[in-house]
Formats: C-alpha cells, sequence, structure tokens
C-alpha cells in the first residue's frame, strides 16, 4: 500500500534534479529579491508578490474563477485548440477545478478573458500541486503570461502547503515546453506514450517545489542556443529532437536521463531539440 501511494508513475521523484549550472542564469539575475539564506516562505510571498506588480503594471485583473464564467473559458479554449482538441476538452473539468481547485483568470482593461491557469493540489504524503490548463489569448502571447502565471501559481500552491509540482507537456507543444523547461525551472522525469483523441505523447514532470528548483534552474537561452552549433561535446547531455520517441523512451526510461532544457532557436512547427542530463554521474573527461 506505501509503495502504490510513492508510485514514482504519479507523482514523481522527491530528489531535487539541479540542471548543469553553465546552462543557467545566476538566481539573482531574474528574482532580484532573492537574498543569501532566505528563508523558502519569503522566497515564495515574495514571488507571489512579484508577479502581481507585473500584472498590475500591465494592468491586467486578475481573479479566481466561479462557474458562470465557464463559458467565456469555453471560448479561449476553443480559440486556441484545433477543433478535434477543443472537443476532447470537457466544461466538465472546468467546473471541478473551479469547485476543487484553483482556477485564476486574468482580464483586461476592457473585461476580456486574457488567459487561465488551472491547479489543483492532492491528499499525498508528497503534497503534490498538479498544474493542468494554461492558456494565453492568441493576441497576448509573448508579454510573459504564461510564465507569469505559471509562477504565481506554483507559490500560491506553497502557501497552501503543496511541496511538489506536477504537469504533463505535450511533445507536440515546444513553446509550452519552452515555458516550463526554460522560464519555470521544471525538468521531465517520465515519459507518457500514449496516443489518444486529445491525449498524444507527453513529457511528465515532477519536482520538488523548492528555491533551488524554482530559481535556480533557469535556463540561460543563449547558452542553450550555444549548444545547437557546437553539439552537447563532453559535456555529458544529449540533445534530441521532439519527435524522436525512440531516443526519448531510451535514454529517459532506460538511462535515467532527464528533460532539462529547449534550445528555443530550434522550435518549429516540427518540433524542437531538447537537452537531457543523466542523473547518473558522467565521467570526468
Ligand atoms: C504556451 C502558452 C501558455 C505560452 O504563453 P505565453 O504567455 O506566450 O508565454 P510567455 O510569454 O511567458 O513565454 C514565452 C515567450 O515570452 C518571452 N518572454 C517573456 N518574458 C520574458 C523575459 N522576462 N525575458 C525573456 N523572455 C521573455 C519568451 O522569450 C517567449 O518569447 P517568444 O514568444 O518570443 O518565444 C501559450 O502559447 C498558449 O496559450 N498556447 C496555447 C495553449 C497551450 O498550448 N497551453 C499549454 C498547455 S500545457
Amino acid at each position: 500500500m506505501t509503495e502504490l501511494l510513492h508510485s514514482p508513475q504519479i507523482y514523481g521523484e522527491r530528489s531535487i534534479v539541479r540542471k548543469p549550472a553553465f546552462l543557467c542564469h545566476p538566481p539573482e539575475r531574474v528574482f532580484p529579491f532573492l537574498e543569501t539564506g532566505m528563508a523558502e516562505a519569503e522566497f515564495f510571498r515574495k514571488l507571489r508578490q512579484a508577479q502581481l506588480d507585473r500584472l498590475r503594471e500591465l494592468r491586467l485583473a486578475l481573479h479566481r474563477a466561479a462557474v458562470h464564467d465557464i463559458e467565456e473559458i469555453e471560448s479561449l479554449v476553443r480559440s486556441r485548440y484545433d477543433r478535434a482538441t477543443a472537443d476532447e476538452i470537457s466544461p466538465f473539468d472546468s467546473y471541478r477545478y473551479i469547485l476543487f481547485g484553483q482556477v485564476l483568470l486574468l482580464r483586461d482593461a476592457t473585461g476580456r478573458l486574457a488567459a487561465c491557469v488551472y491547479e489543483a493540489g492532492y491528499d499525498h504524503p508528497d503534497r503534490p500541486s498538479y498544474l493542468f490548463r494554461l492558456i494565453v489569448r492568441a493576441d497576448m502571447e509573448s508579454l510573459g503570461l504564461g510564465t507569469l502565471l505559471n509562477r504565481l501559481s506554483l507559490a500560491l500552491a506553497y502557501e497552501r502547503g503543496a511541496r511538489s509540482r506536477n504537469a504533463l507537456v505535450s511533445l507536440d507543444n515546444p513553446r509550452s515546453l519552452y515555458v516550463h523547461l526554460n522560464k519555470v525551472g521544471s525538468y521531465f522525469t517520465d515519459l507518457l506514450e500514449v496516443q489518444l483523441p486529445g491525449l498524444a505523447n507527453h513529457l511528465v514532470s515532477s519536482r520538488p517545489i523548492t528555491i533551488e528548483t524554482v530559481a535556480g534552474n533557469l535556463i540561460d537561452d543563449q547558452k542553450s542556443d550555444a549548444m545547437l552549433e557546437t553539439g552537447a561535446g563532453t559535456t555529458g547531455l544529449k540533445l534530441v529532437h521532439t519527435q524522436d520517441i525512440s531516443m526519448l523512451r531510451e535514454l529517459m526510461r532506460h538511462q535515467g536521463y532527464r528533460v532539462v532544457a529547449v534550445a528555443r532557436k530550434s522550435i518549429s512547427v516540427d518540433g524542437a531539440m531538447l537537452i537531457l542530463m543523466p542523473t547518473h554521474p558522467v565521467p570526468a573527461c
């Protein structure tokens, strides 16, 4: 029974993966409020405040969704997914997350819905927070809202008592992979191979919520892009395309590699190049 409760298939690992420092931003560059020896609770309080300050600058209003918002959320969903995928996304999910989780909405100055994020906590020893849906209106993309809502929901989940963060991201969605990996510090611990309507191959993210995993794992795009030119060389890292499922399966499931970054320059309609690191020690070169 205990084993079932701790199934790595569900909530993944408790160990902290630190991405290679030579690919990452110094944490205080991204979070100027970060101080040496800062208490974790203080960090997450300041992280939340920084996102709220940014929303004020952007003149966007934040509120928790209510059941009467569902119709508008459904329109946002339909505007961002093709019909077959949108048809698989149920308004009932919205209803459940509104009642039993946290659904945050952003509205622009005219009151129009600009973005949403869904998150819920689970009754499990790891106190996981599961990020379920993140959508930004097409004309509001690239303003940093996807990153902002992801960080905000992470800070709120921490304050509510969550201690691990979990998400599924489609291998066919390099832009979302980019936000999760490079901007929010996630890493992917497992591969979900499945071909069902509305659920294709995904990467599984599972990580403890700590200052190290949130602030210390943010990718410097120039450095990850440079690896495209030079190759992984003697770093011990691997570069694998999102569509190379057999290689991802081999490295992630059989050799203990984790996906830690994406080369931003490589993102195209056909996918992107992922950067993987081993969890076992790499022989010195
Ligand atoms: C995936 C999605 C949520 C990303 O939202 P977004 O608001 O565009 O994401 P962000 O702006 O935070 O991050 C990505 C972009 O912001 C840029 N950016 C934002 N803030 C930045 C900063 N402070 N420094 C550098 N770059 C920044 C990134 O470089 C990137 O820019 P690009 O568009 O030029 O590549 C959005 O594209 C979307 O809704 N897609 C459809 C639905 C979907 O697929 N959802 C995900 C399901 S898991």
